[in-house]
């Protein structure tokens, strides 16, 4: 590949200008088969790095450097200093920003101001707020009776201990965060870690793992295997001897996962999944935040967040007047290359999520919605998508029931409060909500109807490593975040003894 220069640091360019191997037990090895595949930047289309193709070999020999880091030195290190080196990985991580952030907005696309905003302090913040818990992972003693043991005297307590050997298998849409989403609890509870980029954007994973290294984890800890989902995902989650697998993606991929535990371990499985969110707007809303938040909810990060506000559902009162501010915000919203700081909002990831959300768009057209703002692609190289506005949409269109995961909100008008808790939970998904109103004693009772992982109340997308997130229904498995997802890497021992 010819050294190609892009307009960002020259630390960034180097990385990308290198052919990448995979990390495993702490060395930097090629994939078994040789062969490399290329990154794209989905603003060019163009190759921008090369990074090695993992097969089930290489999954083999990453899982038995993971037990070995398990069964050896990491199991035999404090919990404070666990602790000490996942702090330290947010250090170097926050010292090298600007470095991440520009080799995420040159994989995924993302605008370079909200990698900076965003993506890489919410990385950092991850691994900091985990840190704090190594050292506070805690079981009980509980009183027992034994009615079997008449007279009898015990002492009972539970041992909380890590899972074991850990996959984990991420998408593209936060290349970086995802990684310290899932990173941080397991190291933290002790776990080690074989993880698996998206195919689409390997980039910030790989030097993250440089991280980890400057950081002094013992070898094995964290391991990085680039490469697809069938040839690196599928024997990852097929593995006899992974405990557990943590996935975010596809629901039809995590079905595949389902079924590979199902078929041979039976590992745990957290799976973080597919949303259609409703955002919900009453007439008492204040409507200038209510837009916004409506805007934002959809347009953030090109629409593909699992939790976007993808059906917009306001009060008919109000329905013309927000959908011309919502069609209003997304026509002026300007589309652009990641690296060009006018751009607000960036190309999809990929060749094949244009292809889908354009597809969305036609079927969506001949279902009779109606685009008041977009509804189409823009130029014909890099994989940009107008923001767009349906309306005329009804409950059983294909745009209103299914994840479009790009740009594009469904809007629809509703009239009382019964009427929007049912709409609202009509859907095989139930991640997150959002509602706008002042009547704060309403939208409590509405947040205990949605049935939903994450309710934000005027507000949207707003996120804590402190705050637990996931879903309900086809949403997913488990929770990420927050204490929460500690309990998802830990098993529970009871211990009693007759005294
Ligand atoms: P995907 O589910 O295929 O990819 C996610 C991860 O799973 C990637 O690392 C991929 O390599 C891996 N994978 C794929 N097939 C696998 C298999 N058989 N076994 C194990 N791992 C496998 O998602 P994709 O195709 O990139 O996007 C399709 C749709 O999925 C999107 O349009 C969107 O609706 C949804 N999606 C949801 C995400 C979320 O955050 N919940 C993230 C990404 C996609
Ligand atoms: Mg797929």
């Amino acid at each position: 590949m010819t050294a190609e220069k892009h307009n960002i640091s020259d630390q960034a360019n180097q990385f990308l200008n290198r052919t990448h191997k995979l990390f495993i037990g702490g060395q930097w090895v090629e994939a078994q088969s040789g062969q490399t595949f290329d990154v794209v930047n989905p603003a060019t289309g163009q190759v921008i790095s090369k990074v090695a193709r993992g097969g089930s070999g290489d999954v083999d020999l990453a899982v038995k450097a993971a037990r070995k880091a398990f069964e050896g030195p990491w199991s035999k290190m404090t919990s404070s200093e666990r602790g000490k080196l996942i702090w330290k990985l947010g250090d170097l991580l926050e010292q090298h920003l600007t470095e991440f952030a520009e080799l995420e907005t040159m994989d995924n696309g993302k605008p370079l101001a909200v990698a900076k905003f965003a993506d890489v302090p919410l990385a950092v913040d991850m691994f900091r707020y985990m840190a704090g818990w190594t050292t506070k992972i805690e079981g009980s003693t509980i009183p027992v009776s034994v009615p079997t043991a008449p007279g009898g005297e015990f002492l009972s307590y539970t041992h909380r201990e890590p899972v074991g050997v850990v996959g984990q298998i991420i998408p593209w849409n936060f290349p970086l965060l995802m990684a310290a989403w899932k990173l941080a609890p397991a190291l933290a509870a002790g776990c080690t870690v074989i993880l698996k980029p998206a195919e689409e954007t390997p980039v910030t994973a790989l030097r993250l793992a440089e991280l980890v290294q400057e950081a002094g984890f013992p070898e094995g800890v964290v391991n990085i295997i680039t490469g697809f989902g069938e040839e690196t995902g599928a024997p990852l989650a097929a593995h006899m001897d992974v405990d557990k697998i943590a996935f975010t993606g596809s629901t039809e991929v995590g079905r595949l996962i389902v079924q590979a535990a199902g078929t041979s371990n039976l590992k745990k499985l957290t799976l973080e999944l597919g949303g259609k969110s409703p955002n919900i707007i009453f007439p008492d809303a204040n409507l200038k935040a209510a837009i916004a938040g409506a805007a934002s909810g959809i347009f953030f990060n090109q629409g593909q967040c699992c939790c976007a506000g993808s059906r917009l559902y306001v009060h008919q009162d109000i329905f013309d007047e927000v959908i011309e501010g919502v069609s209003a915000r997304a026509k002026k919203i300007r589309v652009g290359h990641g690296l060009d700081p006018q751009a607000q909002m960036g190309p999809l990831v990929s060749h094949d999520q244009l292809a889908r959300v354009c597809n969305f768009l036609e079927e969506g057209a001949k279902e009779g919605a109606v685009a008041k703002a977009g509804g189409k692609r823009i130029g014909d190289s890099g994989y940009f998508v107008e923001p767009t506005v349906l309306v005329d949409t009804k409950a059983n269109m294909k745009v209103v029931q299914e994840e479009i995961f790009g740009p594009v909100v469904v809007a629809m008008p509703f009239t009382d409060v019964d009427e929007i808790a049912a709409t609202a939970n009509d859907s095989i998904y139930g991640l997150a909500a959002g509602i706008w109103t002042q009547n704060i004693s309403m939208a409590h009772k509405l947040a205990r109807r949605i049935r939903a992982g994450s309710v934000w109340v005027n507000c949207y997308n707003v996120f804590d490593a402190s705050l637990p997130f996931g879903g309900y229904k086809q949403s997913g498995w488990g929770r990420e975040m927050g204490k929460e997802v500690l309990n998802n890497y830990l098993e529970v021992k009871a211990v009693t003894t007759q005294l």
